[in-house]
């Protein structure tokens, strides 16, 4: 099956200063992307930093964008800086995320509402923004990080696992209605990931689900989720036990006892 070629392309990637957006990054500077760069303003040196890397390592051309993402006009205004730098663009790669970890009635609603701006708004604003342009050029990839997460409810994260769950259900509906228009809609659906996100306020060391499916590496994720990306796969589950158990067990078991053992496996250990 015919790749598709980064070479050249204009490719906005948000969460770029860490984890799996950062070595996402990688992957398309190696494969010679001109690439453009988000973070939450707070991480501005880190990602000036590595853009640095990149431009030493490959020779790309690496813009930078510090906004955030949970405000308001933040999605609007990154998206405006881009394409005023870049003109157009090739792929959209919808990364940045937070998570809340705990009982839904006990996080404060204010940091769940921040989750849900990022999560789910930024996300969808961008995808929105992007593809009209795309569209109108009958050409573009987009590429929503989503989870495992998305495909069962997530007791400990229950606002995280349902923001998951509404952009697989927007990404995978929107693709079928742009079906044959020369744009694709694609997520990747990593397993946990031993990124900055989990190591937040709340969220135990270790829980359950690390004894049954261990810790991805984030270059690990982003390189399997690059190859995808590329072939076209429109939804990717890294590791065939994760695609078996998330996509597969949810669909058979009764929907009481999927959430039963997903709350177990997803408690501290
Ligand atoms: N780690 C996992 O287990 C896992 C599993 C499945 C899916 N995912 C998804 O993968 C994506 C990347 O997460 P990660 O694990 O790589 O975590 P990460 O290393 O914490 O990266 C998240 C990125 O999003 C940025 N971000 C957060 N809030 C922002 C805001 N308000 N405005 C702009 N940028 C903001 C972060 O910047 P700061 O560093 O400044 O906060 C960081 O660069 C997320 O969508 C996550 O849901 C992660």
């Amino acid at each position: 099956m015919k790749q598709y070629d980064v070479r050249g392309k204009r490719v906005l990637i948000t969460g770029a200063s860490s984890g799996i957006g950062q070595q996402l990054s990688h992957c398309f500077a190696r494969e010679g992307a001109v690439l453009f760069l988000g973070c939450h303003p707070g991480e501005k040196r880190v990602l000036a930093d590595w853009a640095g890397e990149l431009r030493a390592c490959y020779g790309s051309t690496v813009s930078i964008f510090p906004v955030d993402l949970s405000t308001k006009s933040g999605p609007d205004r990154l998206y405006r800086q881009v394409v005023k730098r870049a003109k157009r663009l090739d792929v959209l790669v919808n990364n940045a995320g937070l998570m809340a970890y705990g009982n839904f009635h006990e996080i404060p609603m204010e940091r769940q509402e921040v989750m849900l701006m990022v999560n789910l708004r930024a996300y969808s604003r961008l995808m929105h923004r992007a593809l009209a342009d795309m569209m109108s050029r009958g050409e573009g990839r987009i590429l929503n990080v989503s989870s495992v997460s998305a495909f069962q409810p997530t007791a400990h994260h229950a606002v995280y696992g349902a923001a998951k769950a509404f952009i697989q259900s927007l990404s995978e509906a929107v693709d079928t209605e742009i079906a044959g228009s020369g744009v694709v809609v694609c997520t990747l659906n990593p397993s946990y990931t031993d990124t900055p996100l989990l190591r937040g306020e709340g969220f135990p060391r270790r829980i359950r689900w690390y004894r049954i499916s261990g810790l991805n590496s984030p270059e690990r994720i982003a390189e399997k989720g690059f190859r995808a990306f590329r072939r076209g796969r429109r939804i990717y589950i890294p590791g065939l036990r994760n695609a078996l158990i998330h996509s597969f067990l949810p669909r058979i078991l009764p929907r009481r006892l999927s959430n039963a053992i997903a709350y177990f496996v997803l408690k501290g250990a």
